[in-house]
């Protein structure tokens, strides 16, 4: 996987990938160049006295070691530019995968590990892009490199080579190795911790309100605990590795020294020779350390690649159809054929058998216990779901024949859990319809009683609203969303649990203004509340995912025992009031 995406997101940027590599290249000869001019200037220039020679070959040391700068300091701010600009082509594409997924999709990741993988992850193949954009060219030009220009300072010294870098890389892997499956068992736990902070930050106030604090922070901090020991085992080795390679360098410059002393003063070797020797087995050590770290990245961006490509290889399993059909006519008739509903991984469908017609210009009204399937129904005609059999039509097509947008023009929803965007209400209020004009905004907030409180504060529309809505009460929130869905005017309104928030005064105000609203338009209104149904042209009364009634208010007072059951539990509560 990690080859496949940095080989497709490498391949916008290849004339700057290729001239990175080639400051890269410029950058390196140069390095290799410089310890041999030095040695030249010290055997030939000051051992003979020479000092013309020693300011012709000064004057080319500088120019060298200029253009050896430059190179790299070209080399690396074009590579990081490059590496980031491929990074976030990535993480772009995965949050666009992940907008499309439908809910089934998210849930079968999580939504904690989602944020991990375009974050975290796509930031792992980011540094290995860019390492590999540093490094990738540098690192075995200067080791072989380096061993050429060394063997030819000194060929008698070169065993020297044969052993410091077997011992390094031999060290250096061993401690990548017992890194890896660290590393790998770390990016789980970062997914660990987002998803305890994550749904601890949610449910906040739910925490307060029963004291759990010491209980989540338990939970968090055995999350933490996990995270540290992993990242403790990882530092051990690091603080290994640092000395380890230290000792290997400084071992190797004391050999040269002590063997190649012994070479001078026999007059077989120049001083000059001796320290480019010396210079040059640094620079390789250095290289094969460098390559060796590399190395390490590997494994770790490739366990982030595969997560990555897990999400970007998903087919969502809602998606438009491919030659969607055009309706020819936009009324809004809604229509449920023979439809059965299983959730993926449940045993008993949460909705069976489940027919009805919803008019346009009428109101159907859906009523039942908690856990009945009010939710999961209307959720069916927006394509949050798709059905297990049957058929969901809109105006006599299939929904799975229509384009989504062409479904979302056309049917507007107002969820049970209302949820506001963080941004103005009138970003909000914008949401379906970007171009409404500020008047069509005040009027759908007149509908949806939400004027007054808009009003009040002098900020008005442009009022700022938290992330979810958190900063206005439950009942506005409700309005916002039912004003959100009023600027759409859609052909089809879905209001699910929309008014339950709101006081019954407000509740009856809010309907009568929506009627007039909303009088070619169909409605379907799930309610708990009795009193906000009983005008419906029709209401279908759901026990178990199954329609058990059907009639007007007055029809199921007289035929539906389950109807009757809840009007006089709803009445006795509002009596005893
Ligand atoms: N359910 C599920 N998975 C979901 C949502 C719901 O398995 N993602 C199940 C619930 O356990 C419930 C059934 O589906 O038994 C119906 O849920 P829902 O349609 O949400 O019920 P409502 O009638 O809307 O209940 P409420 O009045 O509480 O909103
Ligand atoms: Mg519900």
């Amino acid at each position: 996987m990690l080859v496949t995406l940095i080989r497709r997101y490498s391949k916008p940027y290849l004339p700057h990938i290729l001239a990175v590599l080639l400051f890269q290249l410029a950058s390196t000869i140069a390095t290799l160049y410089l310890p041999s001019l030095n040695a030249k200037i010290i055997d030939e220039g000051v051992s003979h006295g020479d000092t013309d020679y020693i300011w012709r070959t000064g004057a080319l040391m500088l120019v060298v070691a200029i253009g050896q700068i430059a190179t790299a300091i070209a080399a690396v701010y074009f590579g990081a530019r490059t590496a980031m600009a491929m990074g976030r082509d990535l993480r772009r594409d995965v949050f666009r995968k992940v907008s499309s997924f439908s809910a089934k999709d998210v849930n079968s990741f999580g939504a904690p590990t989602l944020i991990t993988r375009g974050t975290n992850d796509v930031q792992q193949v980011q540094m290995l892009m860019l390492m590999g954009l540093n490094f990738m060219v540098s690192t075995p030009i200067m080791c072989f490199g380096g061993i050429v220009m060394a063997l030819q300072e000194d060929l008698s010294l070169s065993w020297l080579v044969w052993v410091s870098v077997p011992v390094l890389v031999a060290v250096v892997g061993y401690l990548v190795v017992r890194l890896m499956p660290l590393f790998r068992s770390m990016q789980k736990k970062i997914d660990a911790i987002n998803g305890v902070l994550r749904e601890q930050i949610i449910g906040i106030r739910v925490v307060r309100a029963f004291v759990r604090e010491p209980y989540e922070a338990s939970r968090f901090g055995d999350a933490n605990r996990d995270l540290t020991q992993v990242s403790v085992k990882i530092g051990n080795l690091f603080v290994l590795m640092f000395p380890a390679i230290g000792m290997i360098l400084h071992l190797s410059t004391a050999a040269v020294l002590w063997f190649g002393g012994q070479r001078v003063d026999s007059g077989e070797m120049q001083v000059g020779a001796l320290t480019a020797f010396l210079q040059y087995l640094l620079q390789i050590l250095i290289a094969v350390m460098m390559g060796t770290f590399m190395a390490m990245m590997i494994p770790r961006a490739s366990v982030c690649a595969d997560r990555i490509g897990e999400v970007l290889d998903v087919e969502p399993s809602i998606h438009d159809p491919e030659s969607p059909v055009k309706p020819a006519e936009r009324k809004g008739r809604v229509e449920f054929r023979d439809v059965t509903f299983k959730y993926p991984g449940a045993e008993a469908p949460v909705l069976s058998n489940v027919s009805f017609t919803a008019e346009p210009g009428q109101t159907l009204a859906i009523i039942g216990s908690t856990g009945a399937g009010k939710t999961t129904l209307v959720s069916l005609l927006p394509r949050l779901y798709d059905v297990a059999s049957g058929e969901v039509l809109l105006d006599g097509v299939p929904v799975t024949q229509l384009d989504r947008d062409e479904i979302s023009s056309r049917v507007a929803t107002v969820p049970q859990k209302p949820y506001l965007f963080s941004g103005t209400i009138e970003h909000n209020l914008r949401f379906g319809k970007t171009d409404a004009t500020e008047e069509e905004l005040w009027d759908a907030l007149e509908t949806a009683q939400a004027k007054d409180f808009v009003q009040e504060k002098a900020s008005g529309l442009n009022r700022r609203v938290a992330q979810g809505g958190t900063n206005v009460s439950g009942g506005q929130r409700q309005r916002l969303c039912i004003a959100r869905a009023l600027v759409t005017r859609p052909k089809v309104y879905l209001f699910d649990d929309s008014f339950s928030a709101l006081d019954v005064a407000t509740d009856a105000r809010l309907r009568k203004a929506l009627k007039d609203k909303t009088r070619d338009a169909t409605v379907i209104i799930v309610a708990q509340r009795v009193s906000t149904i009983a005008d419906a042209d029709q209401i279908l009364v759901l026990d178990n995912g199954r329609i058990v009634d059907r009639g007007t208010h007055d029809e199921l007072l007289e035929t539906s025992p389950t109807y009757q059951e809840i009007v006089e539990s709803q009445l006795s509560v509002e009596e005893v009031a």
